[in-house]
């Protein structure tokens, strides 16, 4: 059986060693594509910096056709029961086969490629974002069936101070598949939005597929012995529950990690190489692949507050109350240090006016009118821009660091609120 009790180590490392395998690839890769990237019109300036020499764009293709390879490649290690012949015709028996859980990888693989393809698409034909945002819902189709054929349960538990109105579980049916598909939608765009500075999308994706590992971990049994004198206790240590899942979670987030760390090495600043949407697309669509099957997708939108925070913050100009310039990245000064960027508002609504009064208010965005309110700038609405107006004029290198520390202490949150305050909250 491809996921047993306690037999998993031999299979963590194989994929363990698949991983440090697809890091290597992608170190070495994008520096030999960078050319071939650059003649075919996949690249772009680097908006903040004062060379005008092109980027090779979309190199998130490398890491991505390096991760999809990856996981293709471990088919064999977890499967290999599938190989088990039958003793009396000494041909492989089919009945020995995981077909279920192969199904359920070879469909979250598929997702993940999709998003691949679509990613692909809009770096070539830069698609309106509007027309963006539902693509992802067509690469979770084969994720929710896979997750349906499971008998995947669409019940929520509810808090216990609610349980006591309304029961203990309530089942949303139809909407729990809605909500997961707009979980990958999130999940894709909410990385790529939260962009436009050198090493910021790939450092998203290190920290979250690195907490996800962390947490991934916590539910698999490790075998400990313990002497105190002549007392010898062994056993094992972590909970032995819901390891299935937990497992092929992992079996998709260390290679993750690894390709991961192996673009940041060349994304860093002063970045050789741009993820594209790419990037953000299938790393996005990973995510939410293992929370859908895992079970996890509310510990997963705990890692996701930073991005969920830049999220609601942009919804003013992603839904066109405030208007949206093609590039909201932070603007470079003279002295090379970062000024946040602007948008110019012109006979705005009186809802604008209102939205834009209120996060101003609460020091959300820096919003000036005209004393007949008929024009006005607002520093564009995202967590660069809001940063920025915190610390005041920082190196784009300094911004890059400060996201990493935020999405880092959002981990540790993260962690706090699901092992400790959903402890108060839920029972078990
Ligand atoms: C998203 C953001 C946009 C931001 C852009 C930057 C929204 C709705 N869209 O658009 O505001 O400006 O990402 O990636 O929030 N670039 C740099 N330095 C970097 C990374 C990118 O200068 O470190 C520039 C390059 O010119 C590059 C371009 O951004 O070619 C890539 O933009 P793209 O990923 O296509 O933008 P979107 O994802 O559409
Ligand atoms: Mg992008």
């Amino acid at each position: 059986q491809p996921f047993v009790n306690g037999t998993q180590f031999p299979q963590v490392y194989a994929s363990l060693a698949f991983s440090i395998l697809a890091f290597v690839a992608t170190l070495a890769l994008i520096p030999r594509f960078s050319r071939a990237f650059v003649k075919i019109g996949l690249r772009g300036r680097d908006l903040l910096k004062k060379s005008e020499d092109d980027v090779p764009e979309c190199m998130g293709l490398v890491a991505a056709l390096v991760y999809i390879c990856a996981l293709v490649c471990f088919i064999p290690v977890p499967f290999s029961a599938a190989f088990i012949s039958d003793p009396l015709t000494s041909r492989v028996n089919p009945e020995y086969a995981p077909h279920r859980q192969l199904a359920v990888y070879l469909a979250a693989i598929l997702s993940v490629m999709i998003a691949t393809i679509l990613g692909l698409l809009d770096d070539l034909f830069d698609i309106r974002w509007r027309h963006k945002l539902p693509i992802p819902l067509v690469a979770s189709v084969p994720l929710l069936l896979s997750y349906y054929a499971e008998q995947g349960n669409t019940h929520v538990v509810l808090p216990k101070p609610l349980a006591g109105w309304f029961g203990d579980f309530i089942d949303l049916g139809f909407f729990y598949y809605v909500y997961m598909a707009m979980l990958s939608t999130f999940t894709t765009n909410s990385i790529n939005i939260l962009a436009g500075i050198n090493g910021v999308e790939v450092a998203q994706t290190i920290v979250i597929s690195a907490s996800i590992i962390l947490n991934d971990l916590l539910f698999l049994p490790w075998p400990f012995t313990l002497k105190l004198g002549r007392i010898e206790i062994s056993g094992f240590f972590g909970k032995a529950l819901a390891q299935e899942r937990h497992l092929f979670s992992l079996y998709f987030m260390m290679p993750l990690l690894a390709v991961s760390l192996g673009f940041a090495y060349h994304n860093k600043y002063p970045a050789r190489a741009f993820p594209g949407d790419t990037l953000c697309y299938f790393s996005g669509m990973a995510f939410a692949v293992v929370a859908i099957l895992g079970h996890f997708s509310k510990t997963l939108l705990l890692f996701f507050v930073p991005q969920a925070f830049n999220f609601i913050l942009s919804a003013p100009q992603l839904f066109g109350l405030v208007p949206c310039p093609r590039h909201r990245l932070p603007k470079l000064r003279p002295d090379g240090y970062l000024d946040p960027s602007t948008a110019e508002i012109e006979n705005p609504s009186g809802l604008t006016i209102f939205v834009l009064q209120v996060l101003n208010f609460f020091g959300l965005a820096k919003v000036k009118f005209s004393s007949d309110k008929r024009r006005g700038t607002t520093t564009n609405l995202t967590l660069l821009n809001f940063v920025l107006n915190k610390t005041g004029p920082i190196k784009e290198s300094t911004l890059t660091n400060y996201v990493i520390v935020i999405q880092i202490l959002s981990s540790a949150a993260g962690f706090a609120v699901r092992y400790g305050l959903a402890g108060l909250l839920y029972d078990g």
